[in-house]
């Protein structure tokens, strides 16, 4: 017999559309293999209040198409601190839990690997987040929808903005990462997109307005990540109106509206596969280990990696969507 009888799993961070599909992947994969298995509810926080339900294959039906997440997120303060981690075992161990999948994005994981660090109870995490910013994984949870989310949204600010010959900043999400900004510009044909990975982007938007061709465009697109240096759409938009006064120009702060909503097609499968790779990392004695996703093969990526590396933007990505905007 295997040591892992019981498991729990939580859902930890910003939410993500497609966290219920792998909860479900989770609990199935589980049951197949005859585990028991434990909902943590409200993540970290969850294990510290011992907030446990025990999940059966019947409790994660007609979930898979839902945004959200059935067993709730937080942000845990007291588990970043010892006493916190100390009793987070205690209750673990008091509910006879063997091991712990944890969805959620890296501030998640970096509590998981201190708990590892200093406890024999194995973490393995799966990256969800709309952001796509954890290094390991080409693609995180959520982010296929909420990519998809951006760009229904901002087809439909193109038509006003084609109507009224004007000019709109779009703010996205991602306050440390363009990624959702980027692949939303060149989905939707922005004249310019702004992220927090480039510098001095200021430069390049006047030059936009310099160029005579894209000066006879009837509409200008701007995206613009939360995170830019810019300080975010509205200061971008301002600074932009006081040296071209003769642009008419909005702006739109797409908001926590990208986070919710039925997690696509792709999201579902990459839950799917990655939730079920958790659990089988487990049972093969793995611990303080990210499931990912590269070249659409499953990896296993050490906490440590996931944690501090830095994943960048395809800066030839950048490039193409300026030359595409000419
Ligand atoms: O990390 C996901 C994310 O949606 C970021 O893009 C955003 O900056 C942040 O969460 C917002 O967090 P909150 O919902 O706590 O305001």
């Amino acid at each position: 017999m295997g040591k892992i009888k019981k498991i729990g799993v939580l859902t930890s961070g910003g939410d993500a559309p497609g966290m219920n599909a792998a909860i479900r992947a989770v609990v199935r994969t589980a049951v197949f293999n005859n585990l028991e298995v434990v909902g943590i509810r409200r993540g970290y926080q969850g294990i510290i209040d011992s907030d446990f339900e025990i999940l059966e294959s019947g409790s994660v039906s007609d979930i898979i198409q839902r945004g959200g997440t059935i067993l709730k997120t937080a942000r845990c303060e007291e588990f970043r601190s010892a006493e916190g981690r100390n009793k987070a075992h205690d209750n673990l161990r008091a509910a006879g839990i063997d091991g712990v999948v944890v969805i959620g994005g890296d501030g998640s994981f970096t509590g998981a690997r201190l708990f590892n660090e200093e406890f024999d109870i194995p973490f393995v995490g799966v990256p969800g987040t709309i952001d796509n910013d954890i290094y390991g994984t080409d693609y995180t949870i959520g982010y296929d929808t909420a990519l998809n989310t951006v760009v229904e949204a901002v087809d439909k600010i193109r038509d006003t903005a084609s109507a009224h010959n004007r000019m709109f900043f779009v703010e996205v999400m991602g306050a440390e990462a363009g990624f959702i900004a980027l692949f939303s510009g060149i989905a939707t044909g922005a004249e310019a997109i702004m992220i927090p990975e480039i510098r001095d982007e200021t430069r390049d938007l006047k030059k936009l307005f310099d160029n005579e061709d894209r000066r006879k465009k009837t509409s200008s697109l701007v995206i613009v990540a939360e995170g830019d240096e810019e300080g975010g759409a509205f200061a971008l938009a301002e600074k932009v109106k006081q040296e071209f006064k003769n642009i008419d120009i909005r702006v739109t702060v797409l908001g926590h509206l990208q986070r919710g909503g039925s997690p696509t097609a792709i999201d579902r499968v990459n839950a799917s596969r990655l939730g079920n790779a958790a659990v089988e990392a487990l049972l093969d004695d793995q611990k303080s280990v990210m499931v990912g996703l590269q070249n659409n093969e499953i990896v296993l990526i050490p906490f440590r990696k996931a944690v501090k590396l830095h994943k960048d933007v395809n800066r030839n990505l950048l490039a193409l969507a300026e030359i595409l905007s000419v």
